[in-house]
Formats: structure tokens, C-alpha cells, sequence
């Protein structure tokens, strides 16, 4: 026999590291409850291995960390935003550049500059905070993503796809003026980390173009995206991810971004845009909401670890690692029968709860209770992506119930190694031969917005 596990070796060494914190089945059974059955409300030194997210959990590089030192803190035109404009010119070919705090300081921005109420937004599925500013910018979200995308079981290479027959219906039924954007995210997120297509893009492309309707991109793993075209797109392989990226990014108006994920930062995002009426627009509302726009809410050293990582990130040998480890970690849960959203995403595994937990309503919240019992096993925290995340319908008040009923692990990047994933997938494994015995969750508290950062749980009775 030959070992084949090295495909995915990390192009980096390790040069400083974190202790993590061990604790007993005792504990945990403890911290969970306290935290009401909501992995957000762990404190983090409860956790083992933390796969909450990869958003701003990344490892910077020393070339990120020495470009800290040289943050240039003016309060206006600082030198790190001139290198950042530069670097998101030359990698993403978007004309102006408005730094802001995260990923949802952009979204913010550009829903109250480009949504009027009444407004309809199309998107390959929704995503919590771009969707929550499109609907506090008086718009109404509608999901024009493929069938396939919402069958977590169905193996096709570009699940994130636009369906365009839904899109021209949509155009159809209220207008091109009621459109003031398509949302396009690449990966998708809410879908598994499902990539769009390039051929997507230039069909989506060609078919607003023609009714005089923006693009907005969302960039935010739009890199990661660059590596499934590689990697499954005919005529694609031997193009580096950089110049697909630029593509993907030519085929769209602008885009909003959260650097903290692709970009391996700890905080960061930002707008791009290529019409100058709606940068100027935007650049007159980020002083009133994030900051001057040559910092937007970010010191001058976060704007240069930004501008740094940008040209790491979109290193091919970079993504094959960071992607080959969350593979790696798929196709160990598969080896044992884990029901697990196929084909296997960007940043994250994504555990089916509603075949895990069978045996519960999708009322009794699965996910949430498996993202509870997945701590009280081992410590490792992940995520719910299901009923709780969609939250409720904003006219009838009823719980939104997608056909997704998922928990999450996600990758930071360049944070764990390949021991880590192997202890994750054993835990799995564990939980899944006692999956019987999980009970269901009720809510004890709702809050107002973006309820499953916050809502509290406690478990049902045993039937
Ligand atoms: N768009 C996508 C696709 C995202 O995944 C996120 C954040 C945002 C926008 C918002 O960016 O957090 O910087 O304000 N996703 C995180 C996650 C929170 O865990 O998936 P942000």
C-alpha cells in the first residue's frame, strides 16, 4: 500500500503557537447548559477545537504581522489604504475601493445607497446579514439559486449557480426598475460553500445586461471559489486562480467583502465598485456610518495585514492546502456513513441533521441540538445553519423552514492540523452510533434580529 495523505501538505510552517484548554465531560455538560444549548454563548476558553467559523479566526502570516508594524494610524489618507486600493485594483480589478469594519458595514452601506422600499433582490440563497440589510433598506430577498442547491444530497459541480429561468421570471414579474441588483455569492454559503460557475456568471451577466440591471458580487470566499472553477470547469485547469478571480470579478459591478475570511485576517472588509455615482453616493454614507472612507472603521495596520493577504490568499498552492484540509476531513466523515452535504464545500463541512436526527421534527431544532451534543462529546464547537439561522418571515411571522437543516464545521485557515481533524471526525463518529438518544430542543428566548446568534434553548422532555 501506498499513503496518499500528504496531497494537501501546507505550504507554511508553524512559528508561534496557542495553548488550547482541555476540559472534562462534566464541564461541558455545565458550560452548554449555561450557554442555553447556543454554541454562540460558549465562552471561548470552554472549547476545544473551535469550528464556529472561519470568519476573522484565521492565522496571519509573518508578513501580515510585520505589515501591522508599519500601520500608518493618520486619521485620513493613510499609506496602508493607498497599498490596499492597490492590491484590491490589481487582484479584483474594481476601480474604487471604500474600506469598512467587516463584511456587513459594506452590505449596509450599499443596501441604503442602491435599495428604495418596494424593491426586490435576487440572490443565489440568502445570507443572514445581506439579506437582514437588504430588508432594513425597505428590499425583499428572493432566492433565484438552483434547485440542486437546496438538496444537500445531490452531487453536482456548481450547486451555487444562478438559475436564470427563475432570474427572467423574477425580471418578468416586477420589472427591471423594482431590480436595483442581482446578489451573487460565490462560494455560497448557507448552501454548503457551493461554487458559481463561470459560465454562470457570464450568463447572468449577459441576461441583466440586457435589462440594464447591476451585479453585485459577493467576494467574500470568492477565491475559494476560484479553486472549484480550477479545479471542475472545463478549460480552467491550467489558469491560475488569481485570473480567474479577476474574471469572475470583471463579469460584475462591484462587490461587497468580509476579508475575514478569504484574506486571513482578523477584521476587515470592504466595498468595490466600478460606477463612480454609486461610489460617491457611498462614500458620502460610510462617514456617517463606519468612518472617513480611507479607513471605514479599520486602523491603518488592519488595512495593510488586508492588503498582505489578498496576495497570499490567492496563491494556488495556498488554496490546495486550505481546501484539501476541510476535503480531507469530508471524506473521513464519509468513510463512516456521516451524512454530510455533497459535494463537500470551500470553508466548511456540513453535517445533514435532518438524516442524523431522524427521528426529530425540524420544530425540535436538530441542528442546534446536535451543535449542542457535538460540544458536550468533545468540545468541538460548530454551528447551526438551519431553521434557527432563517429566522422568520418578515410578513407572517412564521418561522422560515428551508429544506437545509445543517450544522457547520468550519475551517479557519492555516489554525488547525491534520491531528485536529482526525480527533473531529472521531467525535463525529461517536455522537452518530448514539444519535438515537439526542432529544430536541425548545426556545426559551427569541431575540429581535438575527435570532440564532442570541436565542436560548433548553432540551425537550424524553418522549
Ligand atoms: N457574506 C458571506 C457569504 C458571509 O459568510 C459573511 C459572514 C458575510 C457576508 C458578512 O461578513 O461577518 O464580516 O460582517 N459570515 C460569517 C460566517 C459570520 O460565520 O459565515 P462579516
Amino acid at each position: 500500500m501506498r499513503l496518499t495523505r500528504r496531497a494537501w501538505a501546507e505550504p507554511f510552517k508553524i512559528k508561534m503557537v496557542e495553548p488550547l484548554k482541555m476540559t472534562t465531560a462534566q464541564d461541558r455538560e455545565r458550560f452548554i447548559s449555561e450557554a442555553g444549548f447556543n454554541t454562540f454563548l460558549l465562552r471561548s476558553d470552554q472549547v476545544y477545537i473551535d469550528l464556529l467559523t472561519d470568519s476573522g479566526t484565521n492565522a496571519m502570516s509573518d508578513v501580515q504581522w510585520a505589515g501591522m508594524m508599519l500601520g500608518d494610524e493618520a486619521y485620513a489618507g493613510s499609506a496602508n489604504f493607498y497599498h490596499l486600493e492597490e492590491q484590491v485594483q490589481k487582484y479584483y480589478g474594481y476601480k474604487y475601493l471604500i474600506p469598512t469594519h467587516q463584511g456587513r458595514g459594506a452590505e449596509h452601506i450599499l443596501s441604503r445607497v442602491l435599495i428604495r422600499d418596494g424593491d426586490v433582490v435576487p440572490g443565489n440563497m440568502y445570507f443572514t446579514t445581506t439579506r437582514a440589510h437588504q430588508e432594513l433598506a425597505g428590499g425583499r430577498f428572493v432566492d433565484v439559486i438552483v434547485d440542486e442547491a437546496h438538496d444537500p444530497a445531490c452531487e453536482v459541480p456548481f450547486k451555487g449557480n444562478v438559475d436564470l429561468t427563475k432570474l427572467e421570471a423574477l425580471i418578468h414579474q416586477v420589472g427591471p426598475s423594482k431590480i436595483p441588483y442581482v446578489s451573487v455569492a460565490a462560494t455560497v454559503n448557507m448552501a454548503g460553500g457551493q461554487p458559481v460557475s463561470l459560465e454562470n456568471l457570464r450568463a447572468v451577466r449577459a441576461l441583466t445586461a440586457a435589462h440594464g440591471i447591476r451585479v453585485i458580487l459577493d467576494a467574500t470566499r470568492a477565491m475559494e471559489n476560484a479553486h472549484f472553477i480550477k479545479k471542475r470547469e472545463a478549460g480552467c485547469a491550467d489558469r491560475t486562480i488569481a485570473s480567474i478571480l479577476f474574471e469572475m470579478c470583471s463579469l460584475t459591478d462591484g462587490c461587497t467583502m468580509s476579508g475575514k475570511k478569504d484574506l486571513c485576517v482578523n477584521i476587515g472588509g470592504f466595498l468595490a465598485l466600478n460606477d463612480f455615482a454609486v461610489f460617491e453616493e457611498a462614500r458620502n454614507q460610510v462617514v456617517l456610518f463606519e468612518g472617513l472612507h480611507t479607513y471605514g472603521g479599520l486602523a491603518g495596520r488592519d488595512m495593510e495585514a488586508m492588503a498582505r493577504g489578498i496576495e497570499e490568499a490567492v496563491q494556488d498552492a495556498h488554496m490546495e492546502a486550505r481546501i484539501g484540509q476541510v476535503q480531507y476531513t469530508a471524506d473521513l466523515l464519509l468513510s463512516v456513513g456521516i451524512p454530510i452535504v455533497r459535494p463537500t464545500g470551500g470553508h466548511a463541512i456540513f453535517i445533514d441533521a435532518r438524516r442524523f436526527l431522524s427521528h426529530l421534527e425540524q420544530t425540535e431544532f436538530p441542528a442546534q441540538a446536535l451543535a449542542a451534543e457535538l460540544y458536550r462529546e468533545s468540545g468541538i464547537r460548530t454551528m447551526e445553519r438551519g431553521i434557527v439561522s432563517a429566522g422568520r418571515n418578515v410578513e407572517t411571522g412564521e418561522h422560515n423552514t428551508p429544506k437545509l437543516e445543517l450544522v457547520r464545521l468550519t475551517f479557519p485557515r492555516r489554525v488547525y492540523t491534520q491531528a485536529h481533524c482526525d480527533v473531529t471526525a472521531e467525535s463525529v463518529e461517536d455522537v452518530f452510533q448514539r444519535r438515537d438518544s439526542i432529544r430536541g430542543l425548545r426556545m426559551t428566548y427569541e431575540p429581535k434580529y438575527l435570532r440564532f446568534f442570541q436565542a436560548r434553548f433548553e432540551p425537550k422532555p424524553a418522549r
